[in-house]
């Protein structure tokens, strides 16, 4: 790290069109956050930057579907984004979004200054216009039928039902989103970046500079720049975003992904007067932490960008992770299958850090990777608070105990006492070599590899006999588990900060630098504080309430994607006629003994009272069947059914879950009415 001298350090803007999910901050914010936090240990200087990514056309369908405007929507999410952030202890230096007055004047000057220097290529191209909306149609405005796989919702860019990327021409069928017509080509100009002509540029940047970069991360640049780039339109048909700052554009913004990366150098803008010296002395070492989806961004087009206008530096590195799955299921926004930050934080007062925990241990670091909440509860008992609470748990209340709190000094030191105390320091280059190489999993191992050594010793040791016989032996054994303990005070905070916060009030000690951990960290005659758990047993309750509100939105996207079972062969007129369907009323109802499902109706039809057994008792109780208006089938063939006969049917509508309803009059009509 010796040739920079200073860290910027970005995190993908997250769209603010929802809140933030696991896979958001497994991917991306937790892995970025242990990260600054480190450096900031070792007392580099370090900029961290966070923000919303408030344009693009979700934000403007979601809008219209609420019949909101686009800020509302960017209002609402960027601010719920923001605080559960900053509950979760992600410490940006600045957490800004791109409607701001700076992005938007930055943008515009970044886009001139390309505009002028010839960097563009303009291109008059056909797209799809809604004449009734007056407008052209974005791509993810236009659905239609898809070309692969029949899909009748495809996207204009993509389907999601097999995952082709299309083009909205080559859709079957196409219709405007907005007003349901079809749409007409019409010609329209736009703006590109020839990326063609930074090809060789990007090939030696990356392909050979930069062979040091996650497999992941190098593997999916070298595989497009081995298919040859393209020029990318960098401007849009569309009323929200960065205008283009071009007389001849009206009417026209900037593409997203233009503007959104250029929100990381607007938001250093306003963070410090002096942001320049982060974004163009090539003795800054920049850092994008994203997810697997934006590497082409991040990686080739946005150096592109930095690249044409000349006087900005590119990345260093770019440590991208794979996706984070919930429960065996992609995470959807849309779907609502996700476990939303904002909520966590509502239904776990207080633990942060068993959720940093836990996405860290299991980041999708080199692949995809499943949260499940029993592996959550999981790795809080058996590891938060069976290894790593208990044993500074133990530690602190016996020094109380036998010590008054106090740190005993050391006497003679066993060969065992010295493997202990040698075995530290090699913990800790672990974890730091982990950290440099971006392997905040194995990183976070070896931390709790300190706490399991802590453990074994006091074990192996056991003070609390020894005591009874030497003391000065004792004195020993805790001083050396003192050392342990705040050493992971330390080791411990990129990871789990609040923990280690509390670790340090009970140690009462100020935070450490990195530097400074190993033996004699915790002086001899140093007053401890009262401690309490550094963590909390997670009763199968809290685990049964999260995994319950998983399976009833499993239920309702089944309820939701449910297929119309398909229609039944035409029947005549004359076959219809001959049903003698009535409204009736139900006098009495009673269970059929010895049976689950079945009621005996006692049902006025108008022209009798007859009996009727109906397979309706999991729905209705027989109190509130008495009084109904119902359908009924009176002149079906009469049946027995549990020794009863049954005179008719009630008709009952069905839902994909099975739950029944009564088809009936929406206002009262006299009983024995027909119905045709
Ligand atoms: O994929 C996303 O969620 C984008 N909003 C990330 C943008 S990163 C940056 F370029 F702003
Ligand atoms: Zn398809």
């Amino acid at each position: 790290m010796a040739k920079f001298k200073r860290n910027l350090v970005t995190t993908a803007l997250p769209y603010a069109n929802g809140p933030v999910h696991i896979g958001h901050l497994a991917g991306v914010y937790v892995p970025a956050d242990i990260y600054v936090r480190y450096l900031r240990q070792k007392g580099e200087e370090v900029v961290f930057i966070g923000g919303s990514d408030e344009h693009g056309v979700p934000i403007t369908i979601k809008a219209q579907k609420e019949g909101v405007t686009p800020q509302d929507i960017v209002d609402r999410y960027h601010n719920i984004i923001k605080e559960s952030f900053k509950e979760l202890g992600i410490s940006f230096d600045i957490y800004s979004r791109t409607t701001s007055k700076t992005h938007h004047e930055l943008s515009s000057a970044f886009f001139t200054k390309l505009h002028e220097d010839g960097k563009f290529v303009e291109k008059t191209t056909m797209q799809f216009y809604d004449e009734k909306a007056e407008q052209f149609l974005a791509d993810r405005y236009i659905t239609g039928k898809c070309p692969h796989c029949g899909n009748e919702n495809a996207y204009g860019d993509q389907c999601e039902a097999c995952g082709t990327t299309l083009n909205a021409t080559d859709l079957i069928n196409p219709l405007s989103a907005i007003t349901g017509n079809k749409p007409e080509l019409k010609e329209t100009k736009h703006w590109y970046l020839p990326l063609d002509q930074y090809e060789s540029w990007l090939k030696e940047w990356i392909i050979e500079g930069h062979k040091e970069w996650k497999p992941n991360v190098y593997g999916q640049c070298k595989s497009w720049l081995d298919s040859g780039l393209h020029p990318r339109a960098v401007t849009r048909d569309l009323n929200w975003g960065v205008p283009v700052p071009l007389e001849e554009a009206k009417g026209k913004v900037m593409y997203v992904w233009f503007d959104a990366p250029i929100g990381y150098i607007s938001a250093t803008k306003e963070f410090t007067p002096d942001w320049e010296k982060y974004w163009k002395d090539p003795e800054t070492r920049m850092l994008h932490f994203i997810g697997k989806d934006n590497i082409v961004f991040h990686c080739i087009i946005f150096p592109a960008m930095l690249k044409a206008e000349g006087s900005y530096i590119v990345p260093d590195n770019v440590p991208a992770n794979e996706f984070l799955n919930l429960e065996g299921n992609k995470i959807s926004t849309s779907k609502n299958w996700a476990v939303w930050l904002h909520e966590y934080l509502r239904d776990f007062e207080d633990k942060q850090d068993v959720l940093r925990y836990v996405l860290t241990a299991s980041a999708p670091e080199t692949k995809d990777n499943d949260f499940t909440w029993k592996d959550f509860q999981a790795r809080n008992n058996n590891e938060l608070v069976a290894i790593y609470g208990n044993f500074i748990n133990r530690v602190l209340v016996l020094t109380d105990k036998y010590f008054a709190g106090i740190v005993p000094e050391r006497g003679e030191l066993t060969d065992y006492d010295k493997e202990v105390l040698a075995d530290i320091p090699h913990i800790i280059a672990r974890v730091e070599k982990n950290l440099n190489t971006f392997h905040f999993r194995d990183g976070l191992k070896e931390c709790m590899n300190l706490a399991r050594l802590g453990n074994k010793y006091l074990a192996d040791t056991e003070p609390w006999k020894v005591i009874k016989t030497d003391e000065g032996r004792v004195k020993t054994i805790l001083n050396i588990c003192l050392q342990i303990a705040t050493n992971l005070s330390t080791l411990t905070e990129p990871f789990i900060p609040f923990s280690a916060k509390k670790l340090r009030a009970f140690l009462n000690i100020e935070p450490i630098a990195w530097d400074k951990m190993g033996d004699g960290v915790i002086a001899v005659g140093h007053q401890l504080n009262k401690s309490e758990l550094l963590f909390d047993k997670i009763e199968d309750e809290q685990i049964q309430y999260q995994v319950d509100k998983l399976l009833a939105t499993k239920k309702s996207n089944e309820l939701e994607n449910a297929q119309a079972t398909p229609a039944k062969p035409n029947i005549t007129f004359d076959d219809f006629a001959k049903m003698d369907i009535r409204v009736g009323k139900i006098v009495e109802a009673e269970k059929v003994a010895k049976t689950k499902k079945l009621m005996k109706l006692t049902v006025d039809t108008g022209i009798d009272t007859r009996t009727v057994v109906s397979g309706i008792a999991e729905h209705y109780t027989a109190e509130e069947l008495v009084g109904q208006q119902v359908s009924i089938l009176v002149n079906l063939e009469a049946k027995m059914l549990k020794g009863i006969e049954s005179q008719g049917m009630i008709l009952m509508a069905e839902n994909a879950d099975g739950v029944l309803s009564f088809v009936r009059p929406d206002k009262e009509v006299k009983t024995g009415s027909e119905i045709r």
